[in-house]
């Protein structure tokens, strides 16, 4: 595997491009690869097969783009799929779960807010690392809607504030300090979400740590791209480029692809 093979990614959707900016920002010289299978949006409702089959499609196609590492940057396929994938490939993943850990480390109430899809919190993941925290209350809130409205462009929409009220005020009133971000498309809903809740309750989403992780990885097998050329960012999606485009405040190509 060579040095200068991008990093790939791949999301439901456009969510995981938050993943991809906190990437992109700590390792800018890094090549890269973007997926977004929008077309097959949202993975929260799907069977844990579907979601595997989906994240196998995905995986394939950034091989075959020569990918020398895969980040998949959606809670839903990491939490359902992880496992098949490194067991089925030998490309060094990357995944991100819900930042349970942080939190209930730092809650002072200890208890603790998450909101992410059906397919992640249903996971046998998810689960696990719940049950590391007996001594935290964990509220779970499935975010529903919340991933279709983002990914048809309607992230400042009446609709959009009302849903997030729906899911959040309730979660205040149990006395939450840290809301978790368990799903890749929800820290575009930070502005709004701070509409809706206090100060006092921290925000914590996995980006930055998602991409030390990757760096670190890097480093490991050597596969850090120390080429003096000017890195290269491709994004591909399967549905209308432009709400890919917009969330990427026009500044990245991106191209439409059949997958
Ligand atoms: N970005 C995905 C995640 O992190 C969204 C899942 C979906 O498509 O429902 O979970």
């Amino acid at each position: 595997m060579k040095q200068e093979n991008a990093i790939g990614l791949f999301d439901s959707g456009i969510g995981g491009t938050s993943i991809w900016k906190e990437v992109h920002a700590l390792l800018p010289n890094e090549n890269t690869i973007y997926l977004a299978d929008s077309k097959n949006a949202p993975y929260g409702l799907k069977s844990k097969d579907e979601i595997i089959g989906l994240s196998c499609k995905n995986t394939e196609l950034l091989l075959e783009l020569n990918c020398k590492i895969i980040i998949v940057a959606c809670n839903t396929a990491t939490t359902n799929a992880m496992k098949e994938l490194r067991t089925k490939y030998k490309v060094p993943f990357i995944g991100i779960e819900p930042a349970i850990k942080p939190a209930a480390l730092l809650s002072k109430t200890h208890t603790i807010g998450i909101l992410a899809t059906k397919g992640t919190l249903n996971s046998e993941l998810f689960h696990q690392s719940v049950s590391n925290h007996p001594d935290v209350r964990i509220i779970e809130q499935i975010g529903h809607g919340l991933v279709q409205l983002i990914e048809n462009g309607d992230i400042d929409s009446p609709e959009m504030l009302e849903l997030l009220k729906s899911y959040l005020i309730p979660m205040v009133e149990k006395n939450i300090d840290y809301l978790v971000l368990g799903c890749s498309h929800y820290p575009y809903l930070i502005p709004q979400i701070k509409k809706i809740i206090p100060n006092s309750i921290k925000i914590i989403d996995s980006g930055e740590a998602v991409a030390k992780q990757t760096q670190k990885v890097l480093e490991q097998h050597q596969l850090l791209n120390i080429s003096n050329e000017k890195s290269v960012q491709l994004f591909y999606t399967n549905s209308e480029p432009h709400v890919l485009e917009n969330i990427l405040n026009n500044q990245e190509k991106v191209v439409y692809k059949q997958f």
